[in-house]
């Protein structure tokens, strides 16, 4: 079996949902509590075991790669002033021996685009896909980590889903599963944004995929689908009907969207009721709050 070496990570989108703090940073820099999102999707990467990042960027997006990189002036003044601790945490933001390599993709042109962008660098091996964006709290294993366990049993294709409202398949790449046992369905089909009266399911894709490699060789030859844009789902849809296997995965945890503001607020209140230095002091504003003690 071929090891999940590899994670992509697609950050050239617009975020328009979540102007004007978008304009001119990026939304994968939005904190959740004291981290940037894109830090949450590297740390889930390397849980499940990922050894190579390939971020696929655009010219907005500079402060990515800044963060992961070293700041010299920094270090220098956290180590005259003693602030060690705090010198090893921003120096080891991604440990030694794991690679980041970044690619522009030149246009937004959708993530199918994004994801073929970095075919260079991925080669003919399987890899993951994870937009930070979809922040996702595994519990106890992360959901990369889960899914890789799955890829492990099957060497298929695993795309993380969850069950959405009817109204909403709209938003989301919606599947048309064949249940195989506890949380793991065999797709026999995949459709991007449908209407709620054409979807084949409730079962939406969230921002977690192990892909195998033929998917580029689809990635190339897709018109542009939904919103203009080259999309992945239909990559994969191409994938299937080529007898590719690809599974759905429903995954243990709780998924917040940030790129919205709702589910980036949802996140932010969830993930600081969990700070261990925080959650006293936030559990205590929360229930005043709640009592009414702020409100007139
Ligand atoms: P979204 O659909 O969330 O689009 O993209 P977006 O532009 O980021 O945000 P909104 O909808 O305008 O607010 C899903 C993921 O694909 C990446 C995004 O960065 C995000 O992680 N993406 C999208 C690209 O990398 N390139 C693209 O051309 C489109």
């Amino acid at each position: 079996m071929q090891k999940i070496r590899t994670a992509v990570f697609p950050v050239a989108g617009l975020g328009t949902r979540f102007l004007p703090a978008t304009k001119a940073s990026p939304k994968e820099m939005l904190p959740v509590v004291d981290k940037p999102l894109i830090q949450y999707a590297v740390e889930e990467a390397l849980d499940a075991g990922i050894e190579q990042m390939i971020f696929i960027t655009s010219s907005s997006k500079r402060a990515i790669e800044d963060h992961f990189d070293r700041n010299t002036e920094l270090e220098n003044e956290l180590r005259s002033r003693g602030k060690f601790e705090m010198l090893d945490m921003i120096r080891h933001l991604v440990p030694d021996g794991v690679s980041c390599i970044y690619i522009r993709q030149p246009e937004a042109l959708g993530l199918g685009h994004a994801v073929l962008c970095a075919q260079p660098a991925v080669g003919n091996e399987p890899f993951a896909v994870i937009l930070a964006d979809d922040l996702i709290d595994g519990g106890e294993q992360s959901c990369l980590g889960q899914m890789v366990d799955v890829y492990a049993k099957h060497e298929a294709g695993v795309l993380a889903v969850e069950k959405v409202e009817r109204a909403e398949t709209s938003k989301y790449g919606i599947v048309s599963p064949k249940p195989m046992y506890e949380r793991v369905s065999g797709l026999t089909g995949i459709v991007e944004k449908p209407a709620p009266d054409k979807a084949p399911s409730e079962l939406a894709v969230v921002g977690r995929y192990i892909l195998n490699p033929d998917i580029f060789e689809h990635l190339q030859t897709i018109p542009k689908g939904a919103g203009g844009e080259i999309q992945l789902t239909d990559a994969i849809a191409e994938q299937i009907k080529h007898d590719s296997t690809v599974l759905a995965y429903e995954f243990n945890g709780k998924r917040f969207d940030c790129g919205s503001k709702l589910g980036y607020l949802k996140a932010t209140t969830e993930f600081a009721l969990q700070h261990p230095n925080l959650r006293e002091a936030f559990h205590s504003y929360l229930e005043a709050l709640c009592k009414g003690k702020f409100c007139k």
